[in-house]
């Protein structure tokens, strides 16, 4: 990995990898796409470690001369591609952006890459396209069901995870039909700094701080596996480096809580945190809304796989890690106002609320 070209790299998962992989790899240069929509931000990119090795360029995935002119004038040889659309309930209420994106874009992506690995140029055995894939692709589990693993089939539930599904799917065939080295890992809920807040934990705590409703969907017992955002950056590189071509690698981090564990825990640190807000305890902010329609109910993970073969194991605990984003989100209020004022942003949580029957 030399030349790596990063996509959505001004989202949250994508802006931890470049910081993170700025300083644990000095010769890598990264170029990073970006279309910047409502999820992606300059501000997730402020303050980078060494920023002359990193270069940004506004852009879709979906603009194949773009792409192509970015592979050759960078002669890319690795592509980590993290740009898509993300959120579930923005799926539900609009699919076709998430078909567009995640599979059309993927394509696209694949395309280029494939023509200039393997036609144009004869670079096919050093290079790599990583695709960063999700849990969701499998569906849901039931209560004694085992954990989700390398072997599990495809069962999506939602149009978000059905587009994740697809573009995996051509991934694979691209590897298999035209030898295009790649890999895939799946991987559970992230969560930390620079993650936008219509995903729970940086939701909740965003809403906690104005006292706004904390909407809890249906009886909240749902059960998520929780992976700090850094530990996942860890196990992209360690595939990418170690990980044989053509394989895929669950990831996850071997803790699962339901989500209203989840937020009377992050409640709980509020309460230590600002022992004088005007809204203790915080719990009480708590607020039963209608469910998400199709909600999984529960996903875990068993991460053999890439711990026996390549050693990754997840360092943070929930514990640790719901305290240490919890005072970045209280550091970083300027991050929030900028993130959370987008208009677009408002006007989606309004209407999302309002489907679920909160009141306004
Ligand atoms: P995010 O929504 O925070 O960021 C997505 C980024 O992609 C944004 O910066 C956005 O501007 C960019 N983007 C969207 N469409 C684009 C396009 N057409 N061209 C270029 N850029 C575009 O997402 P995230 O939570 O950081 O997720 C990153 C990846 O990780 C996604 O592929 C997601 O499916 C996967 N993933 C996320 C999680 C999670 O818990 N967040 C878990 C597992 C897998
Ligand atoms: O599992 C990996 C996936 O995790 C990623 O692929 C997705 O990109 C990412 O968005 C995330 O999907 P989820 O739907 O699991 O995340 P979200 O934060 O939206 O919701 C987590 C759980 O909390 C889920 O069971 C729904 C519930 N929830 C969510 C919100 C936003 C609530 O109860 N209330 C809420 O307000």
């Amino acid at each position: 990995m030399q030349n790596v070209l990063v996509t959505g790299g001004a989202g949250f998962i994508g802006s931890n990898f470049v910081r993170y992989l700025l300083e644990a790899e000095p010769q890598v240069e990264i170029v990073n796409l970006d279309a910047l929509t409502y999820a992606g931000s300059l501000e997730n990119l402020k303050d980078l470690p060494d920023p002359d090795r990193h270069k940004f360029i506004h852009g879709e995935i979906g603009d194949r001369s773009r792409i192509d002119q970015i592979l050759r004038d960078h002669a890319i040889d690795t592509v980590i591609h993290f740009a898509a659309e993300t959120h579930v309930d923005r799926s539900i209420l609009g699919p076709a952006q998430f078909v567009e994106t995640n599979i059309v874009g993927t394509f696209i992506l694949l395309e280029a890459a494939r023509h200039y690995w393997l036609v144009e140029s004869a670079l096919s055995s050093e290079v790599r396209f990583h695709h960063i894939s999700t849990d969701e692709v499998f569906g849901s589990l039931g209560t004694n069901d085992p954990p989700f693993s390398e072997n599990t089939p495809y069962a999506p539930n939602s149009p978000y995870a059905a587009s994740k599904a697809a573009s995996d799917h051509l991934v694979r065939s691209y590897g298999h039909t035209y030898g295009l080295p790649f890999s895939i890992t799946n991987c559970s809920n992230n969560y930390g700094p620079y993650q936008f807040p219509e995903k729970l934990i940086p939701l909740m705590i965003s809403n906690a701080l104005k006292g706004l409703p904390l909407p809890i969907y249906g009886d909240g017992k749902q059960v998520r596996d929780w992976l700090y955002v850094e530990d996942h950056c860890q196990a992209i590189r360690e595939v990418i480096k170690t990980g044989i071509p053509g394989e895929t690698y669950i990831v996850g981090g071997n803790t699962q809580p339901t989500n209203l564990l989840v937020v009377t825990t992050l409640c709980e640190i509020l309460d230590e945190c600002l022992p004088n807000s005007a809204y203790l305890p915080h719990e009480s902010l708590v607020t039963y809304v209608t469910d998400r329609p199709g909600h999984d109910r529960r996903y875990a993970m068993d991460i053999s796989k890439i711990s026996t073969d390549l050693g990754w194991t997840p360092r943070q605990s929930l514990a640790e890690g719901l305290l240490k984003t919890v005072e970045w989100y209280l550091e970083h209020q300027d991050w929030v106002d900028a993130i959370g004022n987008k208009e677009d942003y408002q006007d989606w949580l309004n209407r999302n609320y309002l489907t679920r029957g909160g009141e306004k």
